[in-house]
């Protein structure tokens, strides 16, 4: 089978590596793709939004199967363009159409599902421009912290938590007037502020069934100690040991079973992931948000967890056949961590030769940001430039060896945490 993967980033790497070992896959193609991409398929120089070279790129390569990486094709709908388009509609693709991708574009439309079919989330209103004086009034009764969102995609910045009234009314007037956010802010979701550990739940379903892939705990921060401003992310581990049997279940049956069968009644034929990122509040899950793909760097902690063949469980998701599927996970640690240029997730420099990969045995290098540059040595090219996973038996084991070849890679000014799973040590202990 020829497959394509759409993306560019760390993500789109893990998810290329772990495609690449099915026997099922021929030939792989990443659009665009990156340094490290390039070693394992072919990168194909065309934007992701341009649907049309893409449905062309997929003809004249006998593309079977395209897996969408980042949600902004989902969101314009990628999906819909294939099924529309007669010669492109027998392509399996993972990734839902507009619809469902709503899930994710749209705080509002996730907030009304959550609320409609009776999925724990923080308690919410949505106002607009007309109706800010209304907002200002609702900021008044509700306690401290204040959590404000932008409803549109505004790449990882819309959520701003005001520690004072005065700061909520000046970001609420700012993202409706202003249009802080451009139209991603036309509509902003105030909710609740929700107290917990934060956990990323990955589901793939194909719109009636569906598996559980491993958690992951996300580090949003820049610095050690969840300090400085908020990021893509800079490191995951997996598993994450409160996510036990019964918080799980919690999980499953009050959120996971309740969204498969929402978008089913709301007719979204929905084939792709589902990341539901949630809040453990006292050991009950409260959902944050919902994305329609998977979590980056999270990909790079969970894919390696997975033993199955994802060829076949890709398959088997646009086949309508993942009741027949199970998934097996290694019950080993996976920890990542993210190198980053020094600068992000502000200004930051681009262009600089990466050293030390090349010794690398222990860990899994998946590259971010990254190109080849003359006689194919590696270059910065972005804010996450590469993500180290290792493996071990417990998650000390695998922390001494991932940070031991973190350690290994150099360039001018990398940067990156310290502290991954540090916290996850300390309660495992
Ligand atoms: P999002 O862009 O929706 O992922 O939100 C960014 C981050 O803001 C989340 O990862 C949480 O850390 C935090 N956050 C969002 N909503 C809430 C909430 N209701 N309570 C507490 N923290 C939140
Ligand atoms: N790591 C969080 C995300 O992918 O949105």
């Amino acid at each position: 089978m020829h497959i394509l993967i759409i993306g560019s980033g760390g993500r789109e790497h893990a998810l290329s590596w772990k495609i690449r070992q099915s026997q099922k896959c021929e030939n792989l193609f990443i659009l665009p793709g990156n340094a490290g991409t390039s070693a394992i398929g072919r990168n194909v120089d065309i934007a992701i939004d341009d649907f049309e070279r893409i449905g062309e790129f997929v003809l004249e390569n006998d593309i079977a199967m395209m897996v969408i990486g980042p949600e902004a094709p989902l969101v314009k709908g990628i999906a819909d363009y294939f099924k529309a388009t007669q010669a492109l509609s027998h392509i399996r693709i993972i990734g839902p159409g507009k619809n469902g991708a709503q899930l994710e574009g749209s705080k509002d439309f996730a907030k009304d599902f959550m609320q409609k079919y009776g999925i724990p989330t923080a308690g919410f209103k949505t106002f607009t421009k007309a109706s800010l004086d209304e907002g200002l009034r609702y900021l008044e009764d509700l306690s401290l912290p204040i959590v404000l969102k932008a409803d549109g995609l505004a790449a990882g910045k819309g959520v701003i938590i005001a520690q004072s009234r005065e700061e909520a009314s000046g970001v609420l007037t700012e993202m409706l007037v202003e249009k802080k956010f451009g139209e991603a802010s036309a509509k902003v979701v105030i909710e609740a502020f929700l107290s917990g550990i934060e956990l990323s739940v990955f589901v793939l379903t194909d719109g009636e069934d569906y598996v559980i892939l491993p958690e992951a705990k996300d580090y949003k921060r820049i610095g050690d100690n969840d300090s400085g401003p908020n990021t893509g992310g800079m490191g995951a581990v997996s598993p994450v040991p409160f996510a036990n049997h019964e918080f799980m279940g919690k999980v499953e049956k009050r959120i996971i079973q309740p969204t498969i069968a929402g978008l089913k009644k709301d007719g979204v034929d929905y084939c792709g992931f589902i990341f539901i990122g949630l809040m453990n509040v006292g050991g009950d899950p409260y959902v944050i948000e919902y994305n329609v793909r998977m979590g980056d760097p999270e990909t790079q902690a969970v894919l390696p967890r997975i033993e199955n063949d994802l060829v076949d469980l890709l398959e088997a998701a646009a086949d309508k056949k993942l009741k027949n599927q199970n998934i097996k996970i290694n019950p080993k640690t996976a920890t990542t961590v993210v190198l980053v240029s020094g600068g992000y997730p502000g200004a930051y420099e681009k262009g600089f030769p990466i050293t030390g990969t090349d010794s690398i045995q222990e860990t899994t290098v998946f590259h971010a940001g990254t190109r080849l540059g003359k006689e194919n040595q590696v270059l910065t090219h972005g804010g996450r430039v590469l993500a180290i996973t290792g493996m071990g038996e417990t998650v000390q084991e695998s922390l001494e060896k991932t940070y031991r070849d973190v350690n290994k890679i150099s360039w001018e000014k990398v940067n990156f945490r310290k502290d991954i799973g540090q916290d996850i040590l300390r309660i495992s202990n």
